[in-house]
């Protein structure tokens, strides 16, 4: 697959729907979905699957990017106070169906051949878990992570062990198109915890945002290699984070 050509068609479509969309903070950045629809070469997939709705600003997006897809968005804390929110935002939509529970457990339940999977919550190597778990089935077209900034662990397994993943943090894809993210920044105010392109936190990221990863069917392979190293790498992460607790 070529990036930028997949996402050039796509880009007027975005502009419009950034445009016409307020953003939600924390919410995915209007590039990382388009960077999601290129990934999909611009196929229209018969349903996407999120996990991780919160104010439902990428659920808004997926709505209007593929108003013909069935978008199914589930997210589990039911007594957040995000959830009035996304319901409110996402009435419009006839084909978004709000769904409550734990992805981890519902998703494996429900995923069906050609299915396209966000997941966005749960984070970390959880995350990771889900998706590979997912992506060993064989059953879904292509298999999204957010948060996969080349700062966190996650990333640094991912890189090692499971070859074939395409990112947003892509530096050609970034610097044409990340004029799309304009609104989605804080206007300002640099402070060290503001989350801006190339910042975020104390050290900063070293990507552009906080990135999506992509797996697409018959680009990945799971093995039991992979499956093993995830379980050694985050028990690593675990202990390392423990240790670090200790000494301070
Ligand atoms: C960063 S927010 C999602 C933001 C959203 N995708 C957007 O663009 O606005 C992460 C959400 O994932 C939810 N979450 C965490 N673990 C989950 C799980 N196992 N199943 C479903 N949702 C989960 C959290 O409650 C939280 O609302």
């Amino acid at each position: 697959m070529n990036l930028l050509s997949a996402a050039r068609p796509l880009l007027p479509d975005l502009q419009r729907i950034a445009a016409e969309t307020s953003y939600e903070q924390k919410g995915i950045l209007f590039s990382e979905m388009l960077f999601l629809g290129a990934c999909l070469d611009g196929k229209k997939p018969a349903r996407i699957i999120e996990s991780g709705r919160a104010r439902g600003q990428s659920t808004h997006v997926l709505a209007l990017m593929f108003p013909d897809t069935e978008i199914a968005s589930i997210e589990y804390d039911d007594k957040s106070p995000d959830c009035p929110i996304a319901a409110q935002r996402l009435a419009p939509f006839k084909n978004v169906k709000l769904l409550f529970g734990d992805s981890t457990k519902l998703i494996p339940e429900m995923l069906r051949e050609g299915d396209v999977v966000l997941i966005d919550g749960p984070k970390h190597f959880r995350a990771i878990r889900l998706a590979l778990e997912l992506v060993a089935t064989g059953k879904p077209a292509a298999v999204f992570i957010h948060d996969v900034d080349r700062s966190v662990p996650e990333r640094h397994y991912l890189d090692k062990s499971v070859p074939g993943l395409v990112y947003s943090d892509d530096e050609a894809f970034v610097q044409e198109f990340r004029g799309l993210d304009d609104k989605c920044w804080p206007v300002g105010g640099a402070n060290d915890t503001a989350w801006e392109p190339y910042q975020f936190g104390v050290d900063g990221l070293r990507s552009y945002g906080p990135t999506m990863g992509c797996m697409r069917r018959g680009e990945v392979r799971v093995g039991l290699g992979a499956r093993l190293g995830l379980e050694i790498a985050s028990l690593k992460h675990r202990l390392g984070k423990s240790v670090a607790k200790r000494v301070k």
